[in-house]
This record gives C-alpha cells, sequence and structure tokens, in this order.
C-alpha cells in the first residue's frame, strides 16, 4: 500500500474461512519476523461483507493461539493497485482474481497460496473446509501455517514470491 512496505492480499471466495486465516497467520509471522508488511484480505463473493470470521474459523484460529478477527469485504479492481501481490487459494479464485484485474498487467501480481507449501508437496490448493467439519479447518490451517511460513521467510531473506 505505501511505497516501501511490501504488500499482500488473500483472497477466497467468502472471506470468512481461509483468507482472514491467512490474513492473520502471516500477519503473527511477519510480527515475529520483524518485518513491515501491509496485509489484508478480501472475497470474490459478496455474500459474507461486514462478517466476522466463520465460528469453526475462529475457534480452530483460537486452538492455535491465533485471533481471527477480520471483518470480510469484497475483492475491487482497485485492490490491484493497492497491493504488490494478490494470493488465491484455489484455481477457481485464480481464474476470478483474473477476471477482476484491471489490465493483463495486473494479473502478474496473482500467486496460488498452494505454490508456497513445502510440507505438502502433493497439495495443489488451500480446499475450502466451508461444507466440512472441524477436522477439514483443522487442515486448512495446517496447509496455511505452512504456506506462511515460507512466504514470510522469502520475504525476510530478499526473496521474490
Ligand atoms: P472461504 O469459505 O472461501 O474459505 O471463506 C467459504 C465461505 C462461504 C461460502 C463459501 C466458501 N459461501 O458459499 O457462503
Amino acid at each position: 500500500m505505501s511505497q516501501n512496505k511490501t504488500s499482500l492480499l488473500f483472497v477466497c471466495l467468502g472471506n470468512i474461512c481461509r483468507s482472514p486465516a491467512a490474513d492473520g497467520v502471516v500477519r503473527k509471522f511477519a510480527l515475529d519476523a520483524n518485518l513491515d508488511v501491509e496485509i489484508d484480505s478480501a472475497a470474490i463473493g459478496s455474500w459474507h461483507i461486514g462478517s466476522l470470521p466463520d465460528s469453526r474459523m475462529r475457534a480452530c484460529g483460537r486452538r492455535h493461539g491465533y485471533d481471527f478477527s477480520h471483518r470480510a469485504r469484497q475483492v475491487s479492481p482497485l485492490d490491484f493497485d493497492r497491493f504488490d501481490l494478490i494470493f488465491g487459494m484455489d484455481q477457481q479464485n485464480l481464474a476470478d482474481l483474473r477476471r477482476v484485474a484491471p489490465s493483463q498487467k495486473h494479473q502478474e501480481k496473482i500467486r496460488l497460496m498452494a505454490n508456497f507449501l513445502t510440507d505438502h508437496p502433493a497439495q495443489n490448493s488451500i480446499p475450502d473446509p466451508y461444507y466440512g467439519e472441524d477436522a477439514d479447518f483443522e487442515f486448512a490451517l495446517e496447509l496455511i501455517e505452512d504456506a506462511a511460513r515460507n512466504i514470510v521467510q522469502r520475504l525476510a531473506n530478499g526473496k521474490p514470491l
């Protein structure tokens, strides 16, 4: 958002499960690493605008020492100018983000969160836990922590994302 601070936006379908968790985890890891990073999250859809994260994801976060308290908002074409990089959670998110991007050049800012996994090399998305059970929320958070650790480590080491 500002000129010299790296800014990252995390996007999923509803902005109440995966992306507010990614927002909270990357925020905490960056703080722990003393990195000054601008972080936010947003939805593809408009259904949950203004809502706190899903109570199941909030409870899952609490079990792992996080406080997920983002208020959902919808991604906008302006976000492609405000943020350096925009991370989607699955291939559908990427396709939707390409549609929202104001130009082809802006599409180059889009990344797949799962491409930063190292402990789960066979996993090519962060699956949507919304219609799942507690175990699905736990697995989503486990994946998010894996990717977030590598994203923050690359930032700390000055490596490209
Ligand atoms: P999220 O999960 O994309 O990880 O926030 C979802 C939340 C809500 C809906 C779908 C996915 N929904 O259809 O309302």
